[in-house]
């Protein structure tokens, strides 16, 4: 077990954070929690191993999580990348991840791609990560520090980590609709302040949602405690008929070492 180890991570909704922080705990006995979407500067990381954590929206990880990784002064530090996605399938994101990783001079050792339920559409993915992903994910941490150790004893070049994906990445998606607050919206501002982009403003009875910030990352909906926050009714429609075909699909998760 390592002393301690740095988890950046982005999960709106709870998912990626579940898997990262179980596979970190597998890796340290102290794990350090840094929210890339919280509005602040990144710090140099502590540890000399670090853990990096997206979900995957349209086969690509947020561009909140590669501009804010490409601020983090971690030259020379060794790096996990993991990416979380909702069973369609993650096209581009890990690659993605780990290129923003290598621009900050980070040797990845390894990667992941691990299934969570779809935070638009819950009963695709429904219950994952569940207890095989939880054995997975543990395995997945045991046999990064075995890997760690190995080196340490034998100095081997290092190997670089290949991953699927491919340049130029898929077209990023585009946004035609943010989530929208129903009448039981107490303006309490709760979203406003879990809004990663700043996308959410109130402004005396007026709650706004502007557009053009909205990464539609499901963070407003998720935390709302009113249960007001939706997706407009014929967006969630949509996206129900696009994913229904998901349901009941179990995709296996894959690690690169
Ligand atoms: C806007 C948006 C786009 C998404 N795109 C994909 C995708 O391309 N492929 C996929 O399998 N899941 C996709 N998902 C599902 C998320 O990747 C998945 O639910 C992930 O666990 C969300 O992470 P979180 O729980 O940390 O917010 C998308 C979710 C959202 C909100």
């Amino acid at each position: 077990m390592l002393k301690n180890v740095d988890l950046y991570y982005f999960s709106p909704t709870g998912g990626t954070k579940k898997v990262a922080l179980m596979f970190a705990k597998g890796l340290a006995k102290k794990v350090n929690l840094i929210n890339l979407g919280d509005k602040k500067v990144l710090k140099e990381p502590e540890s000399d191993l670090i853990v990096v954590a997206a979900p995957v929206f349209g086969g690509r990880i947020p561009a909140l999580v590669s501009d804010k990784i490409r601020t983090l002064d971690a030259a020379g530090k060794k790096a996990v990348s993991l990416v979380v996605y909702g069973t369609r399938a993650y096209e581009d994101a890990l690659l993605e991840l780990n290129d923003a990783l290598k621009d900050i001079q980070v040797q990845i050792i390894a990667s992941g791609d691990f299934v969570a339920q779809h935070s638009i559409v819950s009963e695709v993915g429904k219950g994952r990560p569940d207890n095989k992903d939880i054995e997975e994910i543990k395995t997945f941490a045991k046999n990064v520090l075995d890997k760690m150790e190995d080196r340490n004893n034998d100095n081997d070049t290092e190997k670089e980590i290949k991953v699927p994906g491919s340049r130029p990445y898929k077209t990023a998606m585009k946004i035609t609709d943010t989530p929208i607050s129903t009448s039981r919206c107490t303006l309490c501002g709760t979203c406003e302040e879990a809004c990663p982009t700043g996308a959410i403003y109130i402004d005396g009875n007026e709650l706004t949602t502007d557009l053009r910030k909205c990464i539609l990352c499901m963070a407003c909906t998720y935390v709302c405690p009113e249960d007001a926050r939706v997706l407009p009714k014929k967006l969630q429609e949509s996206d129900d008929e696009m994913l229904k075909p998901l349901i009941g699909i179990y995709r296996e998760n894959e690690t690169f070492l």
